[in-house]
């Protein structure tokens, strides 16, 4: 199993391009099942996540066609078959599998996908996804661990209230809307900017959408969709952990590729901590003073701060003097970083969902690993701050989201290897 060993402590200074977002780029692969003409996807991230999403495609009969060097892939979708279903053995190791749900019931009256169950980050249920292809007229049985939806003739137009706002719910009810017949109005939608970005492609598809990106989105649905060509947004949570990563070692960095206004809640937060923020067209760059001030954080669903965010801001304010309050408001179970770097000198304590941080600026280097994607990305930055060895083990939770971490870091001057 591959580790990270980091020798630290260093100050991070330079450039990094970001990636194309991986939360953007899941929901556009499987729009690409909403046609039967090729779809094609550019700056698409070189992360694992990607890959079980083509290789998911793939089982259902897709034809994916990856261009490596440009960071592009084709998709073709004219031999889906009813027959064939997103396995247990895929979608066990990628919870976003479920996007492809709305698609092929949207596509082929049918769709078969096994129930993603319990996750790192906590029981994460679907039941939203499936009350509003109920709404839309789909049935839907649950057995052997599989979820079939069903429709009769074609999904019918609807109003659908979310309970709370889901990324992937409104992602896969949108997807679904685009062929259904009627208008269907979404409300209490998530407002991701990964969502835009959805519709933005399949406008480009032929839909006709509107609202994305607001609380209420209105679909018209049409009879069938076409080819496009869609450029992948940059990667909001990618950039911001790098940004963090340049606040932890209290040095300067440049994150390019990315909206502004996409990281606004962490930006505003690093300005409040005493980091200098300066924004021009797509790059970031934050310049940090020695000494930050702590400040109290709250996560909720976007515009707020990104649960995606908490680990490595956490592991931030372990190295600044003073406390700190971090509320984990969208997931429960999402601390199980803190145990690791409680390991490398963190002082933290959790009770529910808050976890109260008393930084010092001494963590040392220890032996860790995390069991999800941006816990192990925060250790990744703690290695980087702490004095001495640390090695982060299993990172292939990192490779599912993060495109050749240890190549950007060591551009930035740390020493990071992969063993
Ligand atoms: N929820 C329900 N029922 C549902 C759907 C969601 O109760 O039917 C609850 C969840 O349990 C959670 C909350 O609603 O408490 C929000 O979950 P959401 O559905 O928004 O999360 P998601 O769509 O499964 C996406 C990202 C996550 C990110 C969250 C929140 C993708 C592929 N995944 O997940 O990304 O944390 O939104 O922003 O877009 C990551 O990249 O590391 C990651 C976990």
């Amino acid at each position: 199993m591959e580790a990270f060993l980091i020798d630290g402590p260093c100050t991070l200074d330079g450039a990094i391009t970001t990636s194309g977002a991986k939360n953007a780029a899941l929901p556009a692969l499987a729009a690409s099942l909403l046609t039967d003409e090729a779809v094609t996807l550019e700056r698409l991230p070189a992360v694992r996540d990607v890959v079980t999403m083509s290789r998911v495609l793939e089982h259902l009969g897709a034809r994916v066609e990856t261009d490596r060097e440009a960071g592009s892939a084709t998709i073709r979708s004219d031999a889906l078959s009813v027959e064939h279903e997103a396995p247990y053995e895929l979608v066990k190791t990628m919870r976003a599998s479920v996007l492809v749900l709305g698609p092929l019931v949207a596509r082929l009256g049918h769709a078969r996908v096994s129930l993603p169950g319990g996750c790192a980050i906590g029981a994460r249920p679907i039941d939203q996804h499936l009350a509003g292809l109920e709404a839309m007229g789909a049935s839907v049985i649950l057995e052997q661990g599989y979820v079939n939806v069903r429709v009769g003739s074609v999904l019918r137009g609807c109003s659908f209230r979310f309970s709370m706002p889901t990324v992937t719910g409104t992602e896969n009810l949108l997807m679904a809307a685009c062929l259904a017949r009627g208008t269907t109005v979404l409300r209490n939608c998530a407002r991701e900017p990964e969502i835009e970005d959805l519709a933005s492609l399949l406008t480009a598809m032929g839909a006709r959408i509107s609202g994305a990106g607001t609380e209420t989105i209105t679909i018209d649905g049409v009879d069938s969709l076409t080819s496009a060509r869609h450029r992948v947004l940059g990667d909001r949570i990618e950039a911001g952990t790098y940004l963090l990563a340049g606040a932890i070692t209290r040095g300067r960095i440049s994150v390019k590729g990315v909206r502004a206004r996409h990281l606004q809640p962490l930006l505003e937060k690093l300005d409040d901590c005493g980091a200098v923020i300066e924004e021009e067209g797509e790059t970031v760059t934050l310049s940090c003073p020695k000494t930050l001030r702590a400040r109290d954080v709250v996560t909720a669903p976007h515009p707020g701060f990104p649960t995606d965010l908490q680990a490595q801001y956490l592991a931030l304010m372990t190295t600044v003097d003073g406390t700190a309050t971090v509320v984990e408001n969208v997931f429960e179970n999402r601390f199980q970083h803190v145990p690791e770097l409680s390991r490398m000198g963190a002082d933290i304590e959790v009770h529910g969902n808050a976890a109260r941080v008393t930084g010092s600026s001494r963590l040392s280097g220890a032996t860790v690993m995390a069991t999800d994607l941006r816990a192990s990305a925060s250790l990744v930055l703690a290695g980087i701050a702490a004095h001495g060895k640390t090695r982060v083990d299993r990172i292939y939770h990192l490779d599912r989201g993060y495109h050749a971490m240890e190549s950007k870091l060591q551009r930035l001057g740390a020493t990071v290897v992969r063993i």
